[in-house]
């Protein structure tokens, strides 16, 4: 049907008689002269109908945008003072000798154009139409050009690629599952995986050594813009490598990866911190380390105030008070605080008390804001040494559980960072290592795994035993600019450890053996220590490409709500399939859904 791309031709094909195929992307008249911009895949290239060929030119007289047309003609220079440098084929056009219209288009629902706002829902209700444009088909180029990198570069090192199944049973990655109704197995379900990790751990055990697979995931969770109920992971496995190993192959993956794809020096070596020490300089265990401002403990000289908010968590184990120095923040006005004051709330902070230093060497007298009254000038004083207050400055307090003031000043650091323009460097990696192996989940008044529950502990079974809210895990996260890209870990290898940390978990032996049994069991047939990782891949082509969300680089992703507005899914099905399936609706919900 052609001979090229619209979008590749250029000087060389000068005098070429060539055949192209492509939507009209505009179409202007131009006394007499039609021009048409002629998009595919490729580009966009400039077509010429001069009046002279008469039925052709009644042809492109009647083509509106959108239109799929195959166009034959002759490439020759633009007209000096037409050449548009802005554009790949800007210096020729094609001088149009026959159009053949293969199909019409109604007039789409909003304009091709990547500058032009238009509501998210109406984008993914006509995605097809969405990704028409040039910055979507860009994204979805990186996208392509990220999972061929990766797959190249683990080939070369020996990696298998394998599939594993989707439908499955409950994989415990901390969120719900989304389940499959089993129509031979009447009243039981499938689970979709929310990851790979036992099968992976399987493979280990089969003797696989290296694996990988690009692979779907789902996760009936809250969504957020880095958060999708069925995203993709780039999931690995590896046996015989201790975690520097593991963590050496991955840096040097990532690096190849920037380097190749968008041209970026990810460093050398990336750094590496505790998970303590990132919660307590910057209230996170994803800390975006292009942004200067950390967080200070100031509970000692807190103690003895007369001020109970500050007083307070500062006397509790489990309270926090915290300053978070913003150098020339004083700039701020009230109406900013009260911005940043609301936006903590979020986070369940009860207030967001601050000082201006407006002058340091005058003392208290220098210092501005309506909690000074309530601590004495020396507590002041080591308050603005602790933090290293200049003129200038502001310094923004939280008082409360160490959580609330974590997540608070956490966030508040980062939105502060980017308001203010403070971020220092493009690209900043970090592996956030020592992970604690559980945390107290106060409501349910039990022990969660923070990663999953396969994964080693770097202690013996008796600390484990002895003291499980101590303990760390050998996991390890990769974070790229305050976003999770991708984590992982050792995974226990033995069964006696892997029932103790079960137990931990509340997970008794019979449940255990329901839900984990051909685990517990395959443990028991010479399981090689092994680890591995998985990255989140839309998250790294979301930051790869600059997007704020990943729906931004997945062709058809769901809304917030979870549900897909092009094929309307999740949708109704029949009563004849419910009943092949062996299920009856609650008919309470289902009317009520009807009224509603
Ligand atoms: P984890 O649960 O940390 O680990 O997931 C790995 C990475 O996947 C990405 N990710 C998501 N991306 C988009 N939407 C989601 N809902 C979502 N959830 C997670 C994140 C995250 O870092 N089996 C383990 C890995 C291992 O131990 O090897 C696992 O799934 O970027
Ligand atoms: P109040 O005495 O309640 O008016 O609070 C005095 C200042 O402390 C105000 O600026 C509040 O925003 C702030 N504040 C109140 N509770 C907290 C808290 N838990 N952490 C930090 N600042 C707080």
């Amino acid at each position: 049907m052609r001979t090229h791309k619209c979008g590749e031709l250029n000087k060389k094909q000068l005098g070429e008689t060539v055949a192209l195929c492509g939507w009209v992307h505009k179409r202007r008249d131009h006394g007499g002269v039609i021009f048409i911009d002629l998009r595919d895949r490729a580009g966009l290239v400039q077509v010429v109908v001069n009046p002279d060929l008469a039925e052709t030119f009644a042809i492109a007289e009647g083509v509106r945008s959108e239109y799929v047309l195959r166009v034959e003609g002759v490439v020759r220079d633009r007209l000096e003072g037409t050449v548009n440098p802005n554009m790949a084929t800007g210096e020729i056009e094609i001088l149009v000798s026959h159009i053949e219209v293969l199909n019409e288009s109604e007039t789409p629902p909003f304009p091709i154009e990547s500058d032009i706002e238009v509501n998210e829902e109406m984008r993914l209700r006509y995605r097809y139409i969405d990704l028409r444009k040039k910055d979507m088909l860009a994204k979805m180029t990186v996208r392509r050009d990220v999972a061929r990198n990766l797959r190249n570069f683990l080939d070369d090192q020996d990696f298998f690629e394998m599939e594993t199944p989707i439908l499955t049973k409950a994989t415990p990655e901390g969120a719900r599952d989304y389940i499959v109704p089993s129509r031979t197995h009447a009243n039981s379900f499938f689970a979709l995986p929310q990851s790979p990790q036992l099968y992976k751990q399987l493979l280990m055990m089969a003797g696989m050594d290296k694996y990988y697979q690009i692979v779907r995931c789902f996760r009936d969770e809250d969504l957020r813009a880095d958060r999708q109920p069925e995203f993709t992971q780039l999931d690995i496995e590896t046996s015989f490598m201790d975690e520097d190993e593991i963590m050496q192959v991955m840096e040097d993956m990532m690096r190849n990866l920037f380097k190749k794809v968008i041209d970026v020096d990810l460093g050398d070596s990336f750094p590496r911190m505790t998970h303590a020490e990132a919660m307590s300089r910057f209230g996170s265990d994803k800390p975006d380390m292009r942004i200067p401002l950390e967080l200070v403990d100031i509970a000692d000289e807190m103690k003895a105030v007369d001020f109970k908010v500050f007083s307070g968590p500062a006397n509790d184990p489990k309270g926090r008070v915290a300053a978070l120095r913003i150098p020339n923040g004083s700039k701020l006005s009230r109406k900013d605080i009260d911005v940043y004051t609301k936006y903590v709330s979020i986070y369940g902070a009860r207030g967001l008390a601050y000082i201006k230093v407006n002058d340091r060497d005058a003392g208290i007298e220098g210092l501005q804001s309506p909690i000074v009254k309530f601590a004495p000038a020396e507590v002041w004083e080591a308050v603005l040494q602790k933090t290293g207050a200049q003129t200038g400055d502001l310094i923004f307090f939280g008082a409360d559980k160490t959580t609330v003031v974590n997540e608070a000043l956490g966030a508040l650091r980062v939105k502060v960072g980017l308001d203010l323009n403070l971020l220092e460097g493009d690209w900043k990696p970090l592996w956030v290592i020592d992970f604690p192996m559980f945390e107290w989940d106060e409501k349910g008044s039990r022990w969660n795994a923070i990663h999953h529950p396969f994964t080693a502990p770097s202690c013996s079974k008796e600390e484990l035993q002895a003291n499980p809210g101590e303990a760390l895990s050998r996991a390890y996260d990769l974070v790229l600019n305050g976003t999770e890209v991708g984590g992982g870990s050792i995974r226990i290898n033995k069964t006696d450890m892997q029932a103790i940390v079960l137990n931990i978990l509340g997970i008794g032996e019979q449940e255990a053996n329901d839900k984990f049994g051909f685990l517990l069991e395959a443990l028991k047939y010479g399981c090689p220590p092994h680890g591995g990782m998985a990255y989140g891949l839309d998250r790294l082509v979301m930051l790869m490409t600059g997007s704020s969300s990943i729906r931004e680089v997945i062709a058809f992703p769901k809304t917030q709500s979870a549900a897909c507005p092009l094929v309307d899914a999740p949708a109704p099905v029949s009563e004849a399939q419910l009943k092949e399936l062996h299920i009856k609706l609650n008919k309470v919900v289902k009317e009520e859904k009807e009224a509603s």
